[in-house]
């Protein structure tokens, strides 16, 4: 069944990359797993062994045997198509070899070196904001927006509720004790908007903390309704950030600005997330740190066993998490990885940025209910678990964003 399933898939993107590039023969520039290429023995024309990613250009019997393979190793699309990103194209993948050969070089030294980015103390102030936090304020927002039959940026009208998240943003914020400022992003790649929540640094407001989640949702199945709720994938992520500003903006203004995104089209292959990266980087932002909050409510390997992505992140951002998990939240991390550019983290990476990605498993143990009219809130959904991760983002409001830690080297 799931070969015919994928057997039609694959006809349909011959018919589509048939009309879509008449001139050109059917093959596309890839980045995928690179032990998978391995595997499958297909030759890649760049690799990076740290992130154990490869740039491959594959037709598309190669495509399909990547995403069989990653089907059957419990991964979920198992390549990025870059033909589909223009944005992309127009950074030369030189230009993305250096920032990831940067990165790389960065992590490398600071691992080597004698500096970790740990949390010197405990602050009162802090842990009286956990206090705040409300699970019901939570999952009100998250079945709210899985309310909406989907959040698709494809969709004929995918604004919906990109403007009504506006509207709760600017009611959120109407007594915010920090300026601020709420923007809709409006993206070349897709219709769908992004929204950024901006709360203005008061001494250093060059430098931003990033925060962010994709707001939009995808059913990839045939047929049928085509519902998607994305209650875990990712209303949750994005109500964990609502949650958190909501608790910032009633705080002391931060030393650093902080930027909030509930970024469009990440479904259809991390589009928001991209313009938006590449646009920071053209006007040399300052940007220390980027936190990806992708589905947090499905505890997969147990209650308050937090995944913290090893690829597309970096080394002192991830010491830093378990750091913040040491001293605040005494949940297990364990380290893993996505094997690809898995959400919007990566985005921010590929133009050199620092990014964190803590997620709601072990990568073998997702929600097995994303991306179908399953992913709704039931009884596995679990707002004791995701609140550990609204208390990530408030750690990096409230410390990050009041501290003198940066990248070294
Ligand atoms: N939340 C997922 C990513 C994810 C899924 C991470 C399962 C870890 C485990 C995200 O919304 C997504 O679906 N991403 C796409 C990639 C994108 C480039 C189209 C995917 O994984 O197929
Ligand atoms: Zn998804």
């Amino acid at each position: 069944m799931k070969a015919l399933l994928l057997g039609l898939l694959f006809i349909a993107s011959l018919a589509q990359a048939h009309i879509d590039n008449l001139e050109n023969f059917i093959t596309k520039p890839i980045l995928a797993d690179l032990s998978d290429l391995r595997t499958l023995g297909i030759p890649t024309m760049a690799q990076d062994e740290y992130t154990g990613v490869g740039y491959a250009v594959v037709t598309p019997e190669m495509q399909l045997k990547i995403q069989e393979l990653s089907h059957a190793t419990g991964k979920c699309g198992g390549f990025e198509d870059l033909s589909l990103d223009q944005f992309f194209v127009s950074t030369s993948f030189d230009q993305l070899l250096g920032n990831l050969a940067t990165l790389k070089q960065k992590n490398e030294l600071y691992d080597r070196g004698p500096f970790r980015s740990v949390i010197a103390e405990k602050s009162s102030i802090i842990e009286g904001a956990f206090a705040e936090i409300s699970l019901e304020n939570m999952k009100s927002t998250v079945q709210w927006l899985s309310s909406y039959p989907n959040r698709f940026n494809k969709a004929p009208q995918p604004n919906g509720h990109v403007e009504e998240m506006k509207k709760r943003l600017e009611a959120l914020l109407a007594n915010s004790k920090v300026p601020f400022q709420v923007s809709l992003i409006d993206h070349g790649s897709t219709k769908q908007k992004s929204i950024r929540v901006r709360l203005l640094g008061s001494t250093n407001p060059n430098e931003i903390i990033v925060m962010g989640g994709h707001l939009d949702s995808i059913n990839i199945s045939l047929g049928g309704q085509r519902l998607a709720p994305g209650a875990d994938d990712n209303a949750s992520g994005s109500a964990n950030l609502f949650e958190a500003l909501r608790i910032i903006s009633q705080k002391d203004q931060s030393l650093r600005t902080i930027d909030f995104f509930w970024y469009a089209g990440e479904e259809s292959g991390l589009l928001g997330s991209a313009e938006i990266a590449k646009q920071y980087k053209a006007q040399k932002a300052d940007v220390i740190a980027v936190l990806q909050l992708d589905m947090t409510l499905f505890p997969g390997s147990g209650n308050l066993v937090i995944g913290n992505m090893t690829d597309f992140t970096s080394s002192w951002l991830r010491d830093y998490l378990r750091s913040v998990n040491d001293l605040y939240i005494h949940a297990q991390i364990i380290e893993d990885k996505c094997g690809y550019g898995c959400s919007d983290h990566a985005s921010w990476h590929r133009q050199g940025y620092a990014t964190l990605m803590p997620f709601e498993s072990r990568m073998k143990q997702y929600n097995p209910n994303i991306h179908s009219a399953r992913d709704v809130v039931n009884k596995d959904s679990n707002f004791d678990h995701s609140v550990a991760y609204t208390k990530i983002a408030l750690v990096f409001g409230m410390d990050l964003a009041n501290s003198s830690v940066r990248q070294p080297y």
